[in-house]
């Protein structure tokens, strides 16, 4: 039986519509990210769950409780923000310990479960600290800490490491995940960062205006995405409009000055269709190659292992990747040769 299960939620902030009918769970020691992009309600659902608000209509439930009128102090869930919210007047063993003494518990086990959730986040021996003499990553295992030491049966984490840089955030990414597992919490995270829902899922759940769009494990949701909206949301996909045709059989899709073959995923002769491919999924070549359509690069860009190509494909703008090390073959106003992988490319009935 599912830990946490949300079903048919609904919510309207005046007259405009945030939430309809989400349902998803997650299982005893899961950890699930609401993905999705800004605005599309991932903070709002987050909120119910802890009962920091109430749905229009449709249940919370918690361990088989059906918890969607229970107050927020109630649910025994823990919580991490984007914007740490410590308080700043206590040292980090104090700001870790307040919710063990709002609960009054004596003084021996604040003492013993505060400083064994100073090292679970590795922040031993800076209990006496000021937290505004941390650092960001610091700080956020602060919160963490904060968030564990109540020994909460679900922990919400909202975008907690998107203020910080991009080296700390890598780190922070990974001791997080190891300290979920580690404590085995069931977790639901929130993010709009689709390489951190990649690299930190057991399973994602994205989110598009107010509805789940679509939900799997991160390598099923980069590799097989079931929208337009998906495949160009992890991972960048290069969406080309085209026309999907048939010739005895075989399955083409026609474009703007291109034509590559597809395994053929439904619809008919004469269809629009949007043909997604990532870039990484082209092969590339300098010279011409069977199957391949002419590609004019325009702009390169360098970002350490790979170096993506920026050009036009007939009357299309397009990107593909290539490893570094290759990128000295492709100078910028050549022409290139490029095609799908087929396997890798998928298309959609235009919407
Ligand atoms: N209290 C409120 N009153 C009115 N509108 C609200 C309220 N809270 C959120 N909204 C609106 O609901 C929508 C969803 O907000 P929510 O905060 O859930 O988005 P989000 O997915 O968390 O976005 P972000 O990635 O930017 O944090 C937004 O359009 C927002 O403006
Ligand atoms: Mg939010």
């Amino acid at each position: 039986m599912p830990y946490l299960t949300v079903n048919n939620l609904h919510k309207s902030f005046g007259e405009t519509q945030v939430l309809s009918d989400i349902s998803f769970s997650v299982e005893k020691g899961e950890f699930v990210t609401l993905l999705g992009p800004s605005g599309c309600g991932k903070t709002t659902i987050l909120r119910i769950v802890s009962g920091l608000i109430s749905p229009d209509s449709g249940s919370v439930l918690i361990g088989g409780e059906d918890v969607t009128n229970k107050p927020a102090e109630k649910r025994n869930i823990g919580m991490v923000f984007q914007n740490y919210a410590l308080f700043p007047t206590m040292n980090v063993f104090q700001n870790i310990a307040y919710g063990l003494n709002v609960r009054k518990l004596p003084k021996a086990e604040i003492d013993e479960r505060a400083q064994a959730a100073l090292k679970l986040v590795k922040l031993d021996g800076l209990g006496a600290r000021k937290v505004t003499k941390l650092s960001g990553g610091q700080q956020q295992r602060v919160a963490l800490a904060r968030a564990l030491v109540i020994e909460p049966k679900l922990l919400l984490l909202d975008e907690p490491l998107s203020a910080l840089d991009r080296k700390v955030r890598a780190e922070m990414q990974g001791e997080l995940r190891q300290v979920q597992q580690k404590v085995g919490i069931t977790t639901l995270f929130v993010t709009h960062d689709q390489e951190e829902a990649l690299t930190l899922s057991d399973r994602i759940i994205l989110m598009k205006g107010g509805k789940v769009e679509q939900e799997a494990d991160p390598y099923t949701l980069y590799t097989r995405p079931n929208s337009a909206f998906a495949s160009d949301f992890l991972g960048k996909a290069n969406l080309l409009r085209g026309t999907l045709r048939n010739a005895g059989g075989e399955w083409t899709i026609v474009g703007d000055g291109w034509a590559f073959p597809v395994n053929y995923a439904g619809g008919k002769a004469g269809d629009a269709v949007c043909l997604a491919v990532r870039g990484e999924h082209f092969i590339i070549a300098a010279e011409p190659f069977a199957g391949a359509e002419k590609f004019v690069i325009k702009r390169r860009v360098f970002s350490g292992t790979v170096c993506r190509l920026f050009g036009s494909l007939g009357g299309d703008e397009v990107e593909a990747a290539v490893i570094s090390l290759d990128m000295e073959k492709y100078e910028v106003g050549a022409a290139a040769y490029v095609k799908p992988v087929k396997e890798m490319m998928l298309y959609f009935k235009e919407e």
